[in-house]
């Protein structure tokens, strides 16, 4: 019974670390239209609010990036997107998660705050003045380049 115990207890352990090595990703949406990238205001949970975002949020187990992506953007927003290809690097969040921002083009619905208090169509010259969230700040040159390609 001891040895039982014991290798229940050891399963348990290995389960917890492949758990904390395999990064939970986060994604986000870079939606650019008429030359304008969608931002959302966050107001929750307390040490977010206020700040801006990319609309996204975790991917659930054993979903795919892109379609979590469509499925944020549902949830948050009430709008259908087709998620493409990431822009800028993986980067990381608090210890086990990382933040992909895939480029999304929105094929139905209006964009509406649902889920946080405002959205709102920034301007490539507004990009840099925005209180953005540490991790999305990373991907403002990648975003500079949606908007103004070089
Ligand atoms: O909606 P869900 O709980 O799946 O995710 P979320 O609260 O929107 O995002 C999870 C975490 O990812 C947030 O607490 C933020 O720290 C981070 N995040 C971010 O830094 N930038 C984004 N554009 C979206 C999320």
């Amino acid at each position: 019974l001891a040895l039982k115990v014991l290798q229940a207890r050891a399963e348990a352990v290995s389960a917890r670390s492949r758990e904390l090595v395999g990064a939970k990703v986060v994604v986000a949406a870079a939606i650019v239209r008429d030359g304008l990238l969608l931002a959302q205001r966050r107001g929750h949970p307390e040490r977010l609010a206020g700040g801006w975002e990319l609309p996204g949020g975790r991917v659930e187990p054993g979903e795919d990036d892109r379609a979590a992506v469509a499925r944020e953007c549902v949830e948050e927003l009430g709008a259908e997107v087709v998620a493409g290809e990431q822009i800028g690097p993986d980067i990381p969040l608090r210890a086990d998660h990382l933040l992909r921002v895939y480029r999304a083009e929105l094929v139905a619905g209006e964009p509406r705050a649902l889920d946080h208090p405002e959205v709102r169509w920034i301007g490539s010259d507004e990009l840099d003045n925005l209180n953005w969230l540490a991790a999305d700040r990373v991907v403002l040159p990648a975003l500079h380049d949606l908007l103004d390609p070089p």
